[in-house]
């Protein structure tokens, strides 16, 4: 494999995956009783800025350090990401740190919550033990979609799972969907939350239109274009497919998608949506 997510930590991408991730916690985090999160791609949870592959990357420039940039960020999922970044990333008035969806979602839950971050690579479970030394979490060095039946259902009766992967292989939405059905399945009350790529290649709108054929209900979809759907070469948007997202999470998200397009569309032909992909 030779994915390393610190070319691309920061960027629109991630930007548009940890408002999502963060949103959704907090939402849990609403009710009194303990939840369980797991991330089933984890990364090494910590990307310093000034680390050889970040800088040669550079993508976090377009993303995540363009918003900190940013006056008057209307309060609401946005600005909420932004606190966290900053107390986990930023030193006086600089970014030194981006912190991945680990750190990030440790920093959104309670002292009753419990973590499960998988990692297949050693080279990034290593770092990934390094920049977390929290009780709540366990770090686990397996394949995440496996850990979709291991680790599924939670003793928790609520929580969350991150799908997450790097989409290297060509068979990698077949892949993720085989898994998701097997998690949902085992824990049908989760919420699931599924990052994708959109490029011209168009696999996710497979991927979505398969997700639709299976009959389960409550899919949400909330995405965002930096470029048009159908430009080469590259990424051009980037999706989250939520099943069983909480109630209501569609209005606190809706009016955070066209503010982010704002800061983050590359070529002006850029488009978001929060829509419901399947209703209840
Ligand atoms: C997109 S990155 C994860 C980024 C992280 N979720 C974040 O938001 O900060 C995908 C990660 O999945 C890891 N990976 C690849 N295949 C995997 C598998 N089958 N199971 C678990 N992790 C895997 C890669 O090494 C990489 O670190």
């Amino acid at each position: 494999m030779n994915y390393r997510h610190a070319y691309h930590a920061g960027n629109f991408a991630d930007v548009l995956k940890h408002v999502v991730l963060i949103a959704l916690l907090d939402y849990l985090g609403r009710k009194p009783s303990p939840f369980f999160y797991l991330d089933t791609h984890a990364g090494r949870g910590w990307y310093p800025v000034d680390s050889a592959e970040t800088q040669r990357g550079g993508e976090y420039r377009a993303g995540v350090l363009r918003l900190l940039g940013t006056d008057a960020v209307p309060l609401g999922p946005v600005s909420r990401y932004l606190e966290l970044v900053r107390s986990l990333g930023v030193e006086g008035d600089k970014l030194v740190a981006i912190p991945g969806s680990p750190l990030l979602a440790l920093a959104a839950m309670r002292d009753c919550d419990e973590a499960s971050l998988c990692e297949l690579e050693s080279r990034e479970v290593l770092a990934l033990r390094r920049s977390i030394r929290d009780s709540r979490s366990h770090i686990h060095e397996r394949d995440g979609y496996g850990a979709l039946t291991a680790l599924l259902p939670p003793k928790q009766k609520r929580g969350l799972v991150l799908i997450d992967p790097p989409y290297e292989a060509a068979d990698e939405f077949e892949k993720l969907k085989a898994a998701l059905l097997v998690g949902l399945q085992r824990w049908p009350t989760g919420i699931f939350a599924v990052w994708y790529p959109i490029t011209q290649e168009d696999g996710c709108s497979r991927f979505l239109e398969r997700m639709a054929g299976t009959g389960i209900r409550k899919q949400l979809v909330v995405e965002l274009c930096i470029q048009r759907d159908d430009s080469p070469g590259g990424l051009n948007g980037a999706g989250m497919l939520l099943i069983n997202p909480p109630w209501q999470i569609d209005e606190y998200l809706a009016p955070a998608l066209p503010w982010l397009l704002r800061q983050l569309n590359a070529d002006g032909r850029g488009r978001s949506r929060v829509s419901w992909h399947v209703p209840e």
